[in-house]
């Protein structure tokens, strides 16, 4: 089976998060988004991926075909100009000629891709959508399927107070390869306003899928902070480390001084080397080549890469981006750094 990633947005909402990556290459638990995602097709052999780029594309090709040895092929198919959800895909229609899946780029979750193929077949769909509870639903797509379980109108980010259902567009389909062909060419589209809607009037079957206990898009800033904070609590898991019953986890090479206290959860990546008397927990991502000085105190933040701090900083509740300095006294807390912008963030 092959599967198709839309990788093409600019992720405005997640500034200044994405000033210098694309979305998708955002770091979840130090190892970027989309990596995670391909990982998860293992299980229902999807032998083959295809990227549909556009923001930041080379970013995106040059990171995995340093960094991959193994998992499915990689195909990119990169946009000159952004086509949209459904210009996107039918952009990278040649590469699909049987039953296929598709997913937004920003999204963690743990539903059962087997169960969704599954589901997909045993309803005879065209299109499968996963569907989830969320308590705005004015922020996505919202969908209402009837008593057999399929969909029957969709309405994109409808003005709060008037969702007609608290079910939504989880970002994750089963397409039949037929439906390529309704989708015009050479122009923007969005398969969510314009596609779906026009599938349901011409008598298309539009399966919903509701399955998964987690779910969550990574749009904002907010949300970026919060999945990890739920995998740190056992709500989200993440393969390589369940948190609730290993309170560290810790890459390679990793230098802590004596004196320094670790307080779990944490995850660290590889050459972090840890000053004295430093303290560094509860709920502390520390990318790789990270360093401090001494005293430092760093606790429910996320450091990405090659961070290095001063002596006596404090950090809390703040997301360091890719190879900041904090230098020395600094407190920083519910802030966003990165290189050119400092922002306050609401945790
Ligand atoms: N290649 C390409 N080209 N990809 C694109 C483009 C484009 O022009 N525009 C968006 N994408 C990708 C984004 O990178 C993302 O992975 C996915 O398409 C969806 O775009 P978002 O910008 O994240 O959309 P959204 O979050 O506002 O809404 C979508 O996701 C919700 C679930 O999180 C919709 O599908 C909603 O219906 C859905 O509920
Ligand atoms: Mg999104």
């Amino acid at each position: 089976m092959k599967a198709l990633f839309l990788a093409g947005g600019k992720g405005t909402r997640l500034r200044p998060l994405t000033d210098h990556l694309p979305k998708p290459m955002v770091p979840v638990m130090g190892r970027p988004l989309l990596e995670r995602s391909i990982e998860e097709l293992q299980d229902c052999d999807v032998n083959e991926v295809v990227f549909s780029t556009c923001y930041r594309a080379d970013d995106i090709q040059k990171y995995f075909s340093l960094n991959r040895e193994q998992g499915p092929r990689i195909q990119y198919v990169c946009e000159d100009m952004p086509l949209g959800t459904g210009g996107a895909i039918k952009n990278c229609a040649d590469y699909f000629d049987d039953t296929f899946l598709i997913f937004n780029s920003d999204i963690v979750s743990n539903l059962d891709l087997k169960d969704l193929i599954r589901f997909h077949k045993a309803k005879h769909a065209d299109v499968t959508i996963a569907a989830t509870r969320v308590p705005n639903p004015s922020s996505y797509g919202v969908i209402e399927y009837d008593e057999f379980g399929f969909a029957t109108s969709f309405t994109e980010k409808p003005k709060p107070g008037e969702e007609k259902s608290d079910y939504i567009n989880a970002g994750i389909y089963v397409f039949e390869p037929k439906i390529l062909d309704l989708i015009p060419s050479k122009r923007v589209v969005s398969i969510e306003k314009e596609i779906f809607p026009a599938l349901l009037k011409n008598g298309y079957k539009i399966a919903v899928y509701r399955g998964g206990s987690y779910w969550i898009d990574i749009g904002t800033p907010e949300k970026y902070v919060r999945v990890h904070a739920d995998i740190f609590s056992g709500l989200c898991r993440v393969p390589e480390n369940n948190f609730m019953t290993n309170h560290v986890f810790a890459g390679g090479k990793a230098e802590i001084h004596g004196t320094a206290k670790i307080i779990g959860p944490v995850w660290f990546g590889e050459n972090v080397r840890i000053g004295a008397n430093v303290t560094i927990g509860p709920n502390v991502v520390v990318g790789s080549g990270f360093q401090s000085g001494r005293g430092c105190v760093v606790s429910n933040s996320i450091l990405w890469n090659d961070v290095s701090i001063g002596s006596g900083v404090s950090i809390d509740k703040s997301v360091i981006t890719a190879g900041c300095h904090i230098g020395s006294g600094i407190q920083c807390a519910n802030t966003i750094y990165s290189q050119e912008s400092k922002r306050h963030l609401v945790i």
